[in-house]
């Protein structure tokens, strides 16, 4: 996938800021990381990308599929470092795996979902044509807190097609995912 600001499927950006209170954290974030790169299958995938500038990893754009050969959803999970927040990248890593998964993957829909207060990933959402898709809870510092919850449908998504993402060796890809390669031509 090139692109301004490339996302890879590479090494993995330590999301060090987001624990720097807590290093053991961190570690077992990153094992996490490490464990569902070795765990991917038909069934369930999680594909983690990382976000270059420059050479420099600034964070993390995941894209997740649960039985994606029967139902053909996504859903996302980002994060970048605190320093390059706000700019615009958080719009564009999402519609770069958004390109994957609909053009890429042929994916039916996406969902998103952040914390109520989370104005910057909702707003992402938002601004990408997703759609209100109810509310759930989950607990944060042990406190429980709504969560919004966002759907963006295909025919949704073509509408906001991008023209300048290009999608590179994906078709290589289809098989460890369960997915069948479209028809020769
Ligand atoms: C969520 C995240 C990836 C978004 O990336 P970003 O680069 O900050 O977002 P962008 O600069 O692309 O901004 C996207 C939109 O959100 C708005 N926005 C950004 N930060 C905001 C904030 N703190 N409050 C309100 N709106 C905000 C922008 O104005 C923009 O809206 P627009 O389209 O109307 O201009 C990033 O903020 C992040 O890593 N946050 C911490 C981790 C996290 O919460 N991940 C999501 C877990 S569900």
């Amino acid at each position: 996938m090139a692109r301004k600001f490339p996302i890879v499927p590479g090494s993995t950006g330590s999301p060090s800021s987001l624990y720097e209170d807590s290093p053991e954290r961190e570690w077992r974030w990153l094992q996490g990381v490490w464990r569902g790169r070795g765990r991917v299958s038909a069934s369930l995938w999680r594909l983690y990308f990382v976000v270059v500038i420059d050479g420099e990893p600034v964070g993390m754009q995941d894209l997740i599929g649960t039985d994606f050969a029967t139902f053909g959803t996504v859903t996302t999970f980002s994060w970048l470092s605190p320093d390059v927040r706000g700019g615009g990248l958080g719009k564009e890593m999402r519609q770069a795996v958004l390109h994957l998964a609909f053009d890429g993957l042929g994916a039916r829909e996406a969902s998103s979902d952040a914390f109520f207060d989370n104005h910057a990933s909702n707003r992402v959402s938002q601004a990408l044509g997703y759609v209100p898709n109810g509310v759930s809870w989950d607990t944060r510092r042990g406190e429980p807190a709504e969560i919004k919850q966002w759907r963006l449908p295909r025919w949704q998504w073509i509408k906001r097609r991008r023209d300048d993402i290009e999608l590179v060796a994906v078709g290589g890809c289809l098989p460890v995912l369960g997915i069948d390669p479209p028809p020769a031509d």
